[in-house]
């Protein structure tokens, strides 16, 4: 049995408890706020213990694994003192995206995992769905030979203006890991922007991408848009074949190049993915399965690597924004950090 400990249950950490809670690989032990009441909440809803200083929880607690769901500035500026702490005790980390809004946050965090060798992985959850695998599966079976264009758009409606790269920090991570694992690295970008009538951050973006392979590609992305819409769409075209997933599990279409004949897969309303949230259920069902299983910490799936891999593009893109659009090359990150 895998023992888990959540810190941070504010919205998000409230769905870390219930999915561990629902796996029967995965025992909640102890949950931790700062807000005693929001602690309590879950004690009481699925029977950990509660606390609200998480070194003093490590103390008492015997946990395999701390499961991060803080928020702060850009969504991630309280992420990094947590995730230290939890890495520096020897435990595997799961931490909410984005990884940090720091992008030297995010490198000490992953640089520190892989030297106390524990698994550090992120919620990167748009990936863990049927028909991502079934893209990915093409893809490795060769279907798509060649990948020559990607194609991406991710758009909510997000009023916050705390930050002119809270859009980009904040929602990207999530675009840009569906990307990357689709087609890997991205070696370089260049970015517009543009603000929405009223808006004083940049919440509409437009982003050229160069991958590794030498596949081109496109990002959209933007906080002005309805989130009762589709939000996502993600295309991946080879030289043999293209695909198509609408608003990120809803319907996948593979078109051969040879072939009149498609690959359909619609989310089915009895054993699909039920609800967005769902995703959440995924990603940590098989973060669970990977300790489990002993999966090497250079091995795991989402790990923070590729969440810092995909910070590094955002983190580029943003300085081709303030470079008047220029082509930045993005840092390579190494799945085994040379230490
Ligand atoms: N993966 C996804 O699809 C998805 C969707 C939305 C949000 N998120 C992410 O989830 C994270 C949490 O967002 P939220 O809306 O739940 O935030 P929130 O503000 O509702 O909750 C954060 C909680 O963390 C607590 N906290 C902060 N520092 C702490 C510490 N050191 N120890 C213990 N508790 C601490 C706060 O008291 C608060 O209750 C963010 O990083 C956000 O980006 C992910």
């Amino acid at each position: 049995m895998v023992k888990v400990a959540v810190v941070g249950v504010g919205n998000i950490g409230k769905i870390h408890c219930r999915y561990y809670s629902q796996n029967p690989d995965a025992e909640l032990v102890a949950v931790c706020d700062l807000i005693e009441e929001r602690a309590q909440a879950m004690a009481d809803l699925y029977g950990p213990r509660a606390y609200t200083d998480m070194e003093v929880m490590l103390q008492k607690e015997e946990i395999d694994v701390v499961s991060i769901a803080t928020a702060g500035k850009e969504n991630g500026g309280d992420h990094f003192d947590p995730a230290v702490i939890a890495i520096e005790a020897g435990k595997d980390v799961l931490v909410e995206k984005p990884i940090s809004n720091n992008i030297e946050q995010a490198r000490e965090m992953v640089r520190l995992a892989a030297e106390r060798n524990v698994r550090l992985v992120s919620n990167l959850n748009h990936r863990f769905v049927p028909a991502a695998y079934k893209g990915k599966e093409l893809i490795q079976k060769g279907d798509l030979g060649s990948l020559l264009f990607l194609n991406m758009k991710l758009t909510i409606q997000n009023p916050n203006e705390t930050s002119p790269w809270f859009h980009l920090r904040a929602l990207h991570p999530h675009s840009v890991d569906v990307l990357r694992y689709f087609a890997g690295d991205i070696k370089r970008v260049q970015a517009f922007m543009t603000k929405a009538p009223g808006r004083e951050i940049w919440s509409t973006a437009s982003i050229n991408l160069e991958f590794a392979s030498g596949a081109v590609g496109h990002l959209t992305g933007s906080y002005d848009m309805a989130g009762r819409h589709p939000i996502e769409y993600c295309e991946v075209a080879g030289d043999k074949g293209r695909f198509t997933i609408d608003n990120v599990y809803e319907n996948f279409t593979f078109y051969p190049h040879e072939s009149d004949e498609l690959v359909v897969l619609r989310n089915s309303i009895m054993t699909g993915v039920g609800s967005f949230q769902e995703t959440f259920k995924n990603r940590i069902d098989h973060f669970i399965k990977q300790v489990k299983d002993g999966v090497a910490p250079s091995e795991m799936e989402a790990s923070g690597a590729d969440a810092l891999a995909g910070q590094e593009v955002i983190e580029a893109a943003i300085r081709s924004q303030q470079e008047n659009g220029a082509v930045i090359d993005v840092p390579a990150v190494s799945k085994e950090i040379v230490l």
